[in-house]
């Protein structure tokens, strides 16, 4: 093939949450070293990069997503030796690594915010977002925090007020200050230098907001179960047309460096998310296509975010897909177990670059944590919204053995009952499980150049199926059928008659079996044919 195409396109990107992949030293926190231990199995599944959530130091308010070091490692973690030895680890296997940048807001522990914070006259008081209080000595304007509350803080000593998107002790950056944007791209810079591949970067649609503080105006839409954030709408707090000028600055330091991923955390519909592709590749390569995470699980639906994400995308914009992350239900617990291999073959299938959430491939499932256990800032400040991020970041399931092999010592977060049946050793000795139907997905998708980089066509869509065509001229294409309902379906085209072999399915025993339309299916089957030439 003549297009140049880059590992990121083609490569199935793996997300893990540091603190509960695997502990390696019995305090009941994941670190670098278990992370490294479990390598191999990333390796054998064919995963081809890892994101870490962030790894930094920490006060841990929002579970590293406050950093009070950018270029340090958090030492419940490991040291900087164990980082350059799991960077030297996973490339030695031919992957690559990914970590998080969060650009939007500091720790209220960082030294850069302790200096702001001293004095109305510190060279860093501009580093951050202070504003007078107004006359009746309130905060600044209406803006919400998204975990609740006021967005603004005060500040007794210096008598003003700081604001913070996220938790008060989440200090917004001022990135209209070209000493901020300097700062914060010598720490991309330091990470590249190392040898890291990528960035995730956390809420990048935030980092700008508009600097002359008018209300948020009221959403019309809000009902009670909704957090309190979406009381108004951000108008003027996020998604300012100058973040893209931030955005290029980002991607230009990216590409100093050969061959890295700038990925962007952005959740908005998609005229607004496609502009961080930027103009002429100058944005991100992969703003993250979340539209899979909150979607009806039926095929009308998926056909149409599908199509619709597909005629929204820039010409030279590479798409993504993404079925879990930290922040979000699992998927098991918003489709259904009986789905989850359904959605593995869609994932996987689907034209752009796959991003699966640890312990998806085995089918965890959300893990209830008592109230009292709770940990996330998340769900403690809104208890009455089921809004705990905790059941989602529960300790991976490896084997059977006590804590689920996750560690030697009770875990930060509970394990899942289930886990004994639930887990890696059990589901790798099973050719019909979840994980191994992952596997299978993902070599042929390696091995499939129609798969990696081929067109995508819908040739169905109805209240039971979807179904499509990934297709590269000269290779072989491949039709693929899903079954979104429990119930027998019947795939049938007025137009065309299809005939192949099927190379993958949820239900292993069909692997092999010639078919030809029209195709029975099981409810909850999903089949990947290599079609007839
Ligand atoms: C992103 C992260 C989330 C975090 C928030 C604030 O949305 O994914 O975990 O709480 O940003 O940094
Ligand atoms: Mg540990």
């Amino acid at each position: 093939m003549e297009q140049l195409t880059y590992w990121w396109q083609t490569g199935v990107i793996y997300q893990i949450y540091p603190r509960s992949f695997q502990d390696s030293d019995a305090d009941g926190v994941g670190d670098l070293n278990g992370i490294i231990q479990r390598l191999d199995y990333l390796q054998w599944l064919g995963i081809n990069a890892i994101w870490l959530s962030p790894i930094f130091p920490s006060p841990m308010a929002d579970f590293g997503y406050d950093v009070s070091d950018y270029t340090g490692i958090y030492p419940l973690f490991g040291t900087m030796e164990d980082f350059d030895r799991l960077l030297k680890e996973v490339h030695q296997r031919n992957m690559k690594l990914i970590l998080d940048f969060v650009p939007n807001h500091t720790s209220d522990q960082h030294p850069w915010f302790i200096e702001s914070k001293s004095s109305r006259s510190s060279a860093k008081r501009d580093w951050y977002l202070w504003r007078n209080p107004k006359e009746d000595g309130t905060a600044p304007n209406n803006w919400r925090s998204v975990f609740g509350g006021s967005a603004w803080e005060w500040d007794e000593n210096t008598q003003q007020y700081y604001y913070h998107g996220f938790l008060k002790e989440q200090p917004d950056l001022n990135w209209r200050n070209p000493e901020v944007q300097a700062a914060m791209y010598d720490v991309i810079r330091f990470w590249m230098n190392k040898g890291v591949d990528g960035f995730r970067i956390d809420v990048l649609w935030h980092v700008i907001k508009d600097d002359t503080w008018p209300d948020n105006p009221p959403n019309p839409a809000y009902e009670s179960s909704m957090p309190e954030y979406d009381t108004l709408l951000p108008l003027y707090s996020t998604d300012q047309p100058a973040v893209h000028e931030i955005v290029s600055g980002m991607r230009k330091v990216f590409n100093e460096y050969p061959d890295r991923v700038m990925i962007a955390e952005v959740y908005l519909p998609l005229d607004k998310l496609m502009a961080y592709y930027g103009v002429n590749q100058s944005g991100a390569h992969l703003p993250f296509n979340f539209m899979l995470l909150s979607l009806p699980w039926t095929a009308t639906a998926l056909s149409e975010a599908i199509n619709s994400y597909e005629q929204h995308l820039p010409a030279d914009g590479w798409p993504n897909w993404v079925l879990g992350n930290h922040d979000r239900p699992r998927l098991a617990t918003r489709i259904g177990r009986e789905q989850t291999p359904v959605a593995a073959l869609l994932l996987l299938t689907l034209r752009g670059t796959p991003t699966i959430y640890y312990g998806e491939e085995t089918g965890m499932k959300d893990v209830p944590v008592l109230p009292a256990e709770t940990r996330d800032p998340q769900g403690l400040r809104m208890p009455d919204k089921q809004m705990s991020r905790d059941p989602v970041r529960t300790p991976m399931q490896w084997d059977d053995s006590e804590y689920a092999g996750f560690s030697a010592a009770r875990p930060w977060l509970p394990v899942a009952v289930d886990y004994p049946r639930i887990n890696v050793q059990a589901e790798r000795a099973q050719p019909g499980s979840l994980l191994q139907l992952y596997r299978r997905l993902i070599a042929l998708r390696h091995a499939e150049p129609s798969l990696q980089l081929g067109s995508y066509k819908e040739v169905l869509a109805n209240h039971q199926l979807l179904a499509y065509i990934r297709k590269v001229e000269n290779q072989d294409s491949f039709l693929i059928i899903l079954n979104l309902t429990h119930r027998p379906a019947f795939f049938e085209t007025e137009s065309t008659g299809y005939s192949g072999t099927v190379v993958v399915a949820t239900e292993v025993n069909r692997e092999g079996t010639e078919v030809q339309s029209p195709i029975a299916l099981l409810g909850d089957e999903g089949l990947v044919i290599r079609l007839k030439k």
